[in-house]
């Protein structure tokens, strides 16, 4: 399945200017005693990122024709977990990071009390969002199990533990893709796994194999990726700080095989994903759009610059 750049580039652009319209209305402001823990929750949500997990959902929403307001709930629900997971991520027991997508981290901005509660208050919201989706009673179940499961022990959470446990240690490649797939792909595989679940059962049926082998290949792709990038590009770029993986000596994909040997390895994850689709299209029941924009999302994943 070929991915065609322009149309992505145009179908993203498009889809992340509604998904921003949907975040606004969603994190309404509050006055009052709430006004300031609100602000720090829409500032960690609204207004940046590349929106990856958003448009993952939409792409596989729209492969099983899934409906739009409850692509709408569950790309907040991914983002909501997301947005919560960099706040924690940045804090001081962390990353200890001062600089996210191009502003001052939410505990530099907000104090980390503030900081800690946004990010504690955006993770049962994501759950509210699935809560009001229209799919059937089983499927919402299905959606929170999808959610709750790749981003605590067994997924996000543990990554970040096994993240932080391994500072200055030097894991060996299967090590370093299982705290991979863990911290980043739990999320990226949960974003694909609920778009598409949302949609009709026998369409998700029909996909979940291939599906799942494209969404593991993609978020391997995008930490490596996000690995290369601490190293090569700067900061103004990034909108988070360059180097500081090798600052606070994290194994990485790059320290553990070099750049060139990472970026081959993202490449041929991209490859990975591809095969995957292909054999989605091969099925005939799936629409050629919604496979070229998962294709497109792969690209997008191991071509980006920020
Ligand atoms: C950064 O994620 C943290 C990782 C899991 C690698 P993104 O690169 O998707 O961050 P935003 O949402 O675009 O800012
Ligand atoms: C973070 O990984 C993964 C999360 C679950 C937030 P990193 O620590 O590498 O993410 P950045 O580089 O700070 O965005
Ligand atoms: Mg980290
Ligand atoms: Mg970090
Ligand atoms: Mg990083």
């Amino acid at each position: 399945m070929e991915a065609d750049k322009a149309e992505f580039e145009v179908w993203s652009r498009e889809q992340r200017g509604h998904f921003e319209g949907v975040a606004e209305a969603a994190l309404d402001a509050r006055e009052g005693s709430l006004g300031t823990l609100t602000e720090a929750m829409r500032y960690a949500v609204l207004d940046g990122g590349k929106r990856m997990r958003a448009m993952l959902v939409y792409a596989a929403g729209r492969l099983t024709q899934a409906r739009e307001s409850d692509l709408d709930e569950l790309a907040l629900a991914v983002e909501y977990v997301h947005g919560y997971s960099l706040v924690h991520d940045d804090m001081p027991a962390m990353d200890n990071d001062v600089l996210r997508r191009g502003k001052p981290t939410a505990h530099v901005k907000y104090g980390e009390a503030v900081a800690m509660l946004a990010g504690d208050a955006l993770q049962p919201e994501a759950f509210l969002r699935i809560a009001r989706t229209q799919v059937a009673p089983a499927v919402k179940v299905r959606l929170m199990q999808e959610l709750a499961y790749s981003s605590g022990r067994d997924g996000m959470c543990g990554g970040q533990a096994i993240d932080l446990l391994s500072v200055g240690k030097s894991l060996n490649e299967a090590s370093l893709r299982h705290m991979h797939s863990l911290k980043t792909g739990a999320l990226i595989l949960a974003s694909v796994r609920m778009g598409a679940l949302a949609g009709k059962p026998e369409l998700f049926a029909a996909a979940e194999f291939e599906l799942n082998r494209y969404a593991k290949a993609l978020g391997l792709a995008f930490q490596v990726i996000d690995d290369i990038l601490d190293v090569t590009a700067d900061t103004a770029t990034l909108g988070k700080t360059s180097g500081k993986d090798d600052a606070h000596d994290k194994p990485t994909f790059v320290s553990l095989m070099g750049l060139d040997a990472a970026r081959k390895l993202a490449r041929e994850m991209e490859h990975e994903a591809g095969a995957a689709l292909q054999i989605l299209a091969a099925k005939g029941c799936f629409e050629d759009m919604a496979l070229r924009l998962l294709a497109g999302a792969a690209a997008f994943v191991t071509n980006r610059k920020y």
